[in-house]
């Protein structure tokens, strides 16, 4: 009987995730009732958020039990079908956990499948920006950072999946638009292959002194994938109804120490001025709305999507800490299994 290797919680980390903090498990593959399918996992999504996911305590999903299987978005192929609902062989984007398999009811809320085209886009892109990410850019950056034309858009975490996105999407809307990213190569990245306008590379120069000489008319849009530092940074170069997306805080996530909030949010009030979070999950309803403006974009050639894959999923545990590293290029994915 077939196994299906499984990555599941097995204590809270305390700063960054340890190989103790996972159990593999091997258990056999079950024969299927009606109404099930099994999914054969290709591609898991490795996020930032899954950090969160492994606290205890109340945030806007419920923490991943000790002992469950590590919860992940991921796209696979349905190898064995007991529903009407798909057909063996069709590709579905959906919740597969960290693991080699997914079995199911075929509306299981958790698992929440969809089908997905790999003609019209290779599948790791519905991973990207016609995927979680993608939708948290579009969603985020337009409803809540409601940029205008001319209008300059400051995006960090610039090279990464949702940074991508939003610098892309910014450019199509007409603004301005300045990454911050961590290193040489994501900045000429971002500048070169994306389009954005200039780049700062926090880990080598100054951010204010990069604000200052890139956003000369200061700064109306700040996406914050990152918190900390760089977020108190730009508060002292917005501008009047300056609107902030706070989407994450990847520099805060593994603290042992409470999380650093921004010292300088008075500059909220001098400019009577606009800081909110976002939860993509609110625009479930309007991801089609999101993913038809993104794949036309793409078909134009006028956004790119970048994915950084990683093979084998005995890596899990590795690939998932080069988040925290600054280590992936692109959106992180966990290549499981060949198609
Ligand atoms: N609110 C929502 O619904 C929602 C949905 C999706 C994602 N998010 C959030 O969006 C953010 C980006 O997620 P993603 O999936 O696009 O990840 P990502 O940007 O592809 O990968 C994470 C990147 O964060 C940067 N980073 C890591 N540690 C850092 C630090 N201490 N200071 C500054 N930058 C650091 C690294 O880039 P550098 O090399 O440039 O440092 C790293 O490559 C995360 O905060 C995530 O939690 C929120």
């Amino acid at each position: 009987m077939e196994t299906n290797l499984q990555f599941r919680l097995a204590a809270r980390p305390v700063g960054m995730v340890k190989d103790s903090d996972w159990e593999q498990y091997s258990p056999e593959l079950e024969l299927l009732t009606d109404g099930e399918i099994r999914v054969k996992v290709l591609y898991i999504s490795l996020d930032p958020a899954m950090r969160g996911w492994m606290n205890e305590g109340k945030s806007y999903i419920r923490p991943v039990a000790i002992g469950e299987v590590m919860r992940a978005g991921g796209v696979g192929v349905v190898v064995e079908s007991k529903s009407p609902k798909f057909a063996v062989g069709d590709y579905v984007s959906g919740g597969t956990g960290v693991q080699q398999y997914w079995t199911g009811a075929a509306d299981d809320k958790t698992g929440n499948f969809h089908k997905v085209d790999p003609a019209l886009a290779p599948l790791t892109t519905y991973l990207n920006t016609l995927g979680m990410p993608g939708m948290t850019a579009y969603f985020g950056l337009i409803e809540s950072g409601q940029p205008k034309a001319g209008e300059t858009v400051v995006v960090s975490g610039a090279a990464g999946a949702v940074g991508q996105t939003v610098g892309q999407v910014a450019k199509q809307l007409g603004c301005r638009v300045v990454g911050i990213a961590g290193g040489k190569d994501k900045c000429d990245f971002v500048v070169n292959q994306l389009g954005f306008d200039a780049c700062i590379d926090y880990k080598n120069e100054s951010v204010k002194d990069g604000l200052k000489q890139h956003c000369p008319q200061g700064v109306d849009v700040y996406f914050d994938n990152v918190g900390g530092e760089i977020l108190d940074t730009v508060l002292t170069r917005i501008n009047l109804k300056a609107r902030i997306v706070i989407c994450g805080a990847i520099s805060q996530y593994n603290n042992t120490t409470p999380v650093k909030g921004p010292s300088n949010y008075l500059a909220l009030l001098v400019n009577r001025a606009r800081m909110e979070g976002i939860v993509v999950f609110d625009y479930a309803d309007r991801y089609h709305l999101g993913i038809k403006a993104l794949a036309g974009w793409m078909k134009d050639g006028k956004i790119k999507s970048k994915e950084d894959i990683v093979q084998g999923l005995e890596n899990f545990p590795l690939a998932l800490n080069m988040l925290f590293e600054g280590k992936n290029f692109g959106k992180l994915v966990l290549q499981v299994a060949q198609h």
